[in-house]
């Protein structure tokens, strides 16, 4: 098991009122296996995945990660853990608007102190087909290629799961398209899980399973209908 979270609970303090988002949540993701997550807006999906990348802590519950927990680890290790062995992708992209894409595809490396930085950089921009692009800033792409870019940042360490929050959220219906079956692409056959939270039935279907997050909790499918 790559990812396993046990009875996460996680509450937010809006004004007087206290949402608790998740209410005991569990998830086991094997390695190599593709999820999608399905719910309704405010249902907690991002909730969910800034905890599994140690963006956010739960109150309560634990996060193993390749049979480590994460859960009590200092800011720094989570920082170290989640650069080299976790890909994040947002909707909105979250680059870094001053660096180009070859440096923001660098940064994960150097944070690392990984030797040959820039070649791996210029590789994953290959592997998403915008390294022609390298020395572009983000206020000079579109949204598609930002997404391209921001794939390569995830991948360039070679996670072993690959987070990806609504990533065709932001781009109409081709770009999307055609980012969608670039990630799909790039963890096909290889050992990269991929829990992919998605509003499109198609896009989830062709995940190994699906799974709704309703209640604070997850439920298969199957439950559901
Ligand atoms: N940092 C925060 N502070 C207060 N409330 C939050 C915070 N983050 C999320 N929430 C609330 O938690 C709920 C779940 O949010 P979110 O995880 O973003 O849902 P989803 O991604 O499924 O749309 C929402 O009601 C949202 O307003
Ligand atoms: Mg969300």
């Amino acid at each position: 098991m790559i990812i396993e979270a046990v009875g996460i609970e996680r509450k937010y303090k809006q004004g007087q009122n206290i949402i608790e988002v998740l209410r005991g949540l569990d998830l086991a993701v094997e390695r190599g296996e593709s999820i999608a997550i399905l719910g309704k807006s405010g249902s907690g999906k991002s909730t969910l995945l800034s905890l599994l990348c140690g963006i956010d802590r739960a109150d309560f519950g634990q996060i193993f990660y390749d049979g480590t927990e994460i859960t009590h680890l200092s800011e720094n290790k989570i920082t170290e853990l989640r650069s080299k062995k976790i890909g994040v992708i947002f909707q909105q992209f979250h680059l870094i608007e001053h660096l180009s894409a070859l440096e923001n595809v660098m940064l994960p490396l150097e944070i690392n102190n990984v030797e040959a930085a820039e070649e791996k950089a210029i590789e994953a921009l290959k592997k998403v087909g915008i390294d022609q692009r390298a020395s572009h800033f983000p206020s000079e792409l579109s949204g598609g290629e930002k997404q391209r870019v921001a794939i390569a940042r995830s991948i360039v360490n070679t996670p072993n799961v690959l987070l990806a929050d609504e990533p065709s959220g932001s781009l109409d219906e081709k770009t999307g398209d055609e980012v969608m079956g670039l990630i799909f692409d790039l963890v096909k056959n290889t050992d990269m899980a991929l829990i992919l939270v998605t509003h499109n039935q198609e896009l989830a279907h062709k995940c190994d399973r699906i799974l709704i997050l309703e209640n604070g909790t997850l439920h298969d499918l199957e439950n559901n209908s």
